[in-house]
C-alpha cells in the first residue's frame, strides 16, 4: 500500500506535464478555430494529441482514489478544526471524483458497458467542483489568518501608515478602508507565495467544472487557458516544494 502510494506520487510529475499539454492543445485549437482551411491538418493533429494526453492521464490516475483516501485519513488528524473540515471534505470529494473517473475509463476501454456516460461524467464534475470549493474555502481561511497576523504586527502598521499617507489621493477618492484592506491583502499574499499560488490555481481550476456543469458558461478558450495556468502552477509547486501550500 505504502509503495503504491509512493509510486503514484512519483507519477504526479508526468500527470502534470500531460495535463499542461492537454490544455495547451485545447487553447491552441480554440485560437486556431477561425483559420480553418490552411490549418486543418494542424488542428486535427492537436486534437489527436489532446485526446492522447487525456487518455494517458486517465490510465495513470487509477491509483489516485487510494491516494485521496489516504490523504483524507491524514487531514482528519489535523488539530485546526477549519482546516480539518475543509481538507477532509475536499479529499473525500476528490476520491469520489476519481472513482467516477475510473468508471468512465473502464467504459472507454470496454471493460464495462451498461453505464450512462453523461451521468457519470456529470457526477465526476460535481465532485471535482465540491473539492475545489472546499480547497478555496481553506485558502480564504488561510488568507484571513495571515491578514489578521499582519494587521497586529507593529512593524507592518508603520509601513501601512506610510503607504496611506504617501498616496493620499487614492485614500481620499476610494474609501480609505478599501485601500488599507487591499494593501494588507497584497502584502499578506506577497509574504506567503505558497498561499497565493494555491488560491490562483484553485480559482483557475474552478472554471473547468463551472463550465461543464453549466453554472457559469465560459468558452473553450477560457477553459484551455485556465487549465494551462493551473497545470503550470502545479509543475512549479512540484519542482519547488516550498511553494506548495501545507498541509
Ligand atoms: C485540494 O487541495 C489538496 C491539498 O493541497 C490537493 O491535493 C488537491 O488536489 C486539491 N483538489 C483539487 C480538486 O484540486
Amino acid at each position: 500500500m505504502d509503495a503504491w502510494v509512493k509510486f503514484t506520487n512519483q507519477s504526479q510529475g508526468r500527470d502534470r506535464i500531460f495535463r499542461a499539454t492537454q490544455y495547451a492543445c485545447a487553447l491552441s485549437i480554440y485560437l486556431l478555430r477561425k483559420k480553418t482551411s490552411e490549418r486543418k491538418d494542424l488542428v486535427a493533429n492537436l486534437k489527436s494529441l489532446e485526446a492522447t494526453m487525456s487518455a494517458g492521464r486517465k490510465l495513470f490516475r487509477l491509483g489516485n482514489t487510494l491516494n485521496s483516501i489516504e490523504a483524507a485519513k491524514r487531514t482528519m488528524q489535523l488539530s485546526d478544526r477549519v482546516l480539518c473540515l475543509c481538507l477532509t471534505v475536499a479529499n473525500i470529494n476528490r476520491a469520489l471524483y476519481f472513482i467516477c473517473d475510473n468508471v468512465l475509463w473502464a467504459r472507454s476501454v470496454g471493460l464495462i458497458r451498461d453505464i450512462d456516460k453523461e451521468h457519470w461524467s456529470l457526477s465526476a464534475s460535481r465532485c471535482y467542483f465540491f473539492s475545489l470549493v472546499m480547497n478555496l474555502s481553506r485558502d480564504v481561511y488561510e488568507i484571513i489568518q495571515l491578514m489578521v497576523q499582519k494587521a497586529r504586527d507593529e512593524h507592518f502598521r508603520q509601513k501601512m501608515g506610510q503607504h496611506l499617507s504617501e498616496n493620499p489621493e487614492v485614500a481620499d477618492v476610494v474609501v480609505p478602508q478599501l485601500d488599507a484592506f487591499l494593501f494588507l491583502l497584497l502584502e499578506s499574499l506577497k509574504s506567503h507565495p505558497a498561499v497565493a499560488l494555491d488560491t490562483l490555481k484553485n480559482t483557475c481550476d474552478l472554471f473547468i467544472p463551472l463550465d461543464r456543469l453549466g453554472i457559469y458558461k465560459s468558452n473553450a478558450g477560457v477553459v484551455g487557458f485556465c487549465g494551462l495556468i493551473s497545470s503550470l502552477i502545479g509543475i512549479v509547486t512540484l519542482a519547488q516544494p516550498k511553494l506548495k501550500i501545507k498541509p
